[in-house]
């Protein structure tokens, strides 16, 4: 799709269709004010035979406009002016974008920038936009061999006042880019484990790095993790046939001698759970579970995309986690990298057994933060649904940063505590610590394991677990989470220095 800005007034642009927000109680946005004007009070007149309320997500088509250079216009309901919040905005770009697809159209132009909301500007406004439709047009057809009919929709146009022009092209290209983050990470946990392997990560991390000039790879293949002592990671890989791969990509955007932000992603190509094997009703599904390494990895293109000044270095550890002669066992002890040894009480806890050594090889980058994310535990689901990602950590300020950025990119997130009194359902009497801490608070005992091997550092854990994938029915596929909460991050970060 191509997305530009458009300062053009409207009755000298040739778009297929204008769209054009309506609040409720008959109040007129500006764009509608002009397109009143222009075309004989049409949209009062539309109003007053009760044909359109303005009501939040209601969407109106008026196809025919006799004098126009438009060729249609499409009246997008946003609710009560004083009540517009981000979410109803983005409810109401929801609907704008469901009723475009329906339609048999080249172009659009969206005049959805002139609505205030509350405590965002223009930018925030065209990011948005294209984030919300880019997600609604977004089809994996990569593994089907007839391909579904694409919609004809080419050009969407970001109608903006000349005042905003520059504010509104920043937000353009890291919508853009932030678009094109989630498009891959959709793309990625959509594709069967048997292409999206851990070797296939690391290629599609090897191309991302040489898009950009800033960025290097390097892939650590098992030999490396073995002379590195990651018994912990090595043990799960083992009941594999596919190799697992240690992915680093590292952005040098800042100066040379900043601290990096670390991202850490769980890799696991496929969880069929190993010896204590998963039940068979959807684990199709856990082709997913490297939502965290490649959000990572999109995370990184969309920084490079937006050439943020920053450095940034990505780690996805990589592996499938499945039964074999030669898998974890249950009561298996193995060893970390940090030394700590490990009882493995259940094969199915896998991501934090790759996890904890790849947090420890973090320390080697110097780290100014490391943020981990994973789809670690069924338990976060149970907790807190698909609404928000869990957020733990040993670092006040880093949480509420990172709470702050998922405000403004509408990728929410809630904070469980990680008190000490948890460590306690980690303990062993056959190791350093149990790899489960039992049925309770499933989601803090996991983060409590990996809190264990990130002492050194300030650090945060997002368990995206319900947030990276829709289930079910035709709606069934990866989200792109949390890559907007991630870019956020970033560009709140370089703000904030500069
Ligand atoms: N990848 C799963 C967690 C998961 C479950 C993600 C459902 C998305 C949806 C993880 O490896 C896992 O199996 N966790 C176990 C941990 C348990 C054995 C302590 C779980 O949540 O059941
Ligand atoms: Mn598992
Ligand atoms: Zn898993």
């Amino acid at each position: 799709m191509d997305y530009f800005i458009e300062t053009l007034a409207l009755d000298k642009q040739q778009t297929d269709c204008l769209i054009i927000g309506l609040y409720e109680n008959q109040q007129l946005s500006p764009s509608a004010i002009e397109i009143d004007g222009l075309n004989q009070g049409l949209i009062a007149q539309l109003i007053k035979r009760g044909d359109v309320t303005g009501k939040n997500a209601e969407t109106l088509l008026i196809n025919y406009l006799p004098d126009s250079s438009v060729d249609r216009i499409l009246l997008v309901g946003l609710g009560k002016k004083e009540k517009l919040t981000a979410k109803l905005y983005r409810k109401a770009l929801v609907s704008a974008i469901t009723a475009l697809k329906a339609l048999k159209i080249k172009s659009a132009s969206s005049c959805l920038t002139d609505i205030e909301v509350k405590g965002y500007d223009s930018s925030w406004k065209v990011r948005q936009i294209i984030e919300v439709f880019n997600d609604a047009i977004y089809l994996f057809s990569e593994t089907k061999s007839i391909k579904e009919p694409i919609i004809e929709l080419e050009k969407i146009a970001i109608t903006v006042a000349e005042e905003i022009k520059a504010q509104s092209e920043a937000g353009l290209k890291q919508g853009i880019a932030i678009a094109n983050g989630i498009d891959l990470t959709k793309f990625l946990a959509d594709l069967p484990g048997n292409i999206c392997t851990p070797a296939y990560l690391a290629e599609r991390a090897t191309s991302i790095a040489a898009s950009s000039k800033n960025m290097t790879v390097e892939v650590l293949e098992e030999s490396d993790m073995e002379k590195l002592g990651m018994g912990s990671f090595l043990s799960v890989s083992r009941g594999s046939r596919q190799p697992a791969k240690l992915i680093v990509l590292n952005y040098q955007g800042g100066n040379k001698g900043d601290k990096p932000i670390v991202f850490v992603g769980k890799g696991l190509t496929f969880d069929a759970g190993g010896i204590s094997l998963k039940p068979g009703a959807g684990m199709d599904e856990m082709k997913y579970d490297m939502c965290g390494g490649a959000s990572v990895l999109a995370t990184l293109q969309a920084a490079a995309e937006m050439e943020l000044a920053v450095n940034i270095v990505g780690i996805v550890p990589s592996s499938e986690n499945m039964p074999d002669g030669d898998a974890n066992k249950p009561g298996d002890v193995v060893t970390s990298m940090a030394g700590l040894t490990i009882e493995i009480l259940n094969t199915d806890a896998e991501g934090r057994l790759i996890l904890c050594d790849a947090l420890t090889y973090a320390k080697k980058f110097d780290p100014e933060v490391v943020i981990d994310l994973a789809t670690l535990t069924g338990a976060c689901l149970v907790a807190l649904g698909r609404v928000p990602s869990g957020l733990l950590g040993n670092d006040d300020a880093l949480c509420n940063d990172l709470i702050q950025s998922s405000e403004t990119a509408c990728d929410s997130l809630w904070r469980l505590p990680l008190w000490e009194e948890y460590q306690e359902q980690l303990k062993s009497n056959f190791a350093d610590l149990a790899n489960i801490g039992g049925r309770d608070a499933g989601t803090i005992t996991a983060a409590c394991f990996l809190s264990r091997f990130t002492e050194d550092y300030r650090w945060a854990h997002l368990d995206i677990a319900g947030t990276a994938w829709r289930s079910g029915g035709s709606n069934k596929g990866a989200t792109g989470r949390p890559v907007p909460l991630l870019s956020q991050y970033l560009i709140d970060r370089t703000n904030a220095r500069s």
